[in-house]
């Protein structure tokens, strides 16, 4: 049987309101506002799967990152490492960086990500998709395409959880938001949804809400979890990634 591990996001409180970190066999989703810090979690977390935690058997392993904003910075990785007592060089090397170019090709990506899992098998334990569904919303942006996209989304997803499973790794995916046209009619407090409706609502077994703090802090909620209290944890960024 596959034993189901957590990667430590590198902040305790954010860990808490997750049951310990970023699950695998599962699918992981932090949407927010840009500057956020989506993008710095997806880095501070390639770092972190590589920590081998003896106490919870967890080996540490290697990383996908799949690109499709041409965020990634490698640069930013080693400050990371440093605080972890990670070997930079060897940190970078344990990142898998690629680009993906449109949907169709962020799709076709999953077979090469398949491809590696299957040949080193048990020593990929993450893959991080930042962000998850931009080139969908650009490729699938014409009038009437929505059914389309989230046809394709939910393709896309359920491939994620497919390899989540099969290979026991954590997927963690990042999303936009979108204002809710209805909510402004509505009184409702926070009329920002994350992109993806339903489909994504779905597809991700844990949601993570991320907003603004003073300065360097953010906050962070679980979103619509069936079984998770909807606390918040405050965290911050710094150089040395996601921290308390
Ligand atoms: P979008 O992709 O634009 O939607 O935003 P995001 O949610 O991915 O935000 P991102 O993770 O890029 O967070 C950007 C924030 O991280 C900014 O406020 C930066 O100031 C901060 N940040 C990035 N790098 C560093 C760093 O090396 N040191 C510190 N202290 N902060 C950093
Ligand atoms: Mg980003």
């Amino acid at each position: 049987r596959k034993h189901v591990f957590k990667i430590t996001t590198g902040s305790a409180e954010l860990d808490k309101i997750l049951g310990g970190g970023i699950e695998s066999m599962a699918i992981t989703e932090a949407f927010g506002e840009f500057r956020t810090g989506k993008t710095q979690l997806s880095h501070t977390l390639s770092i972190t799967a590589q920590l081998p935690d003896e106490s919870k058997g967890y080996s540490g392993g290697k990383v996908i990152y799949v690109d499709s904003e041409n965020t990634f910075r490698p640069e930013r990785l080693r400050p990371i490492a440093a605080r972890f007592n990670l070997e930079d060089e060897c940190a970078l090397e344990n990142v898998l960086y690629t680009r993906s170019f449109n949907s169709e090709h962020q799709m076709e990506l999953l077979d090469m990500v398949a491809g590696l899992f299957h040949q080193e098998a048990g020593i990929f334990k993450l893959l991080i998709i930042d962000s998850a569904i931009a080139l969908f919303r650009v490729d699938f942006s014409g009038r009437g395409e929505l059914a389309d996209r989230q046809q394709k989304l939910a393709q896309y997803m359920a491939r994620l959880q497919r390899l989540s499973e099969e290979f026991n790794v954590a997927v963690f995916i990042t999303n936009q938001m979108t204002s809710d046209p209805g909510a402004t009619m509505s009184f409702q407090a926070d009329p920002k949804k994350p992109v993806g409706g339903n489909i994504m609502a779905h597809a991700s077994t844990t949601r993570i809400s991320l907003r603004k703090g003073r300065a360097e802090t953010r906050i962070a909620k679980i979103y619509d979890s069936p079984d998770m209290p909807e606390a918040e944890a405050m965290f911050a960024i710094t150089n040395g990634g996601v921290t308390d």
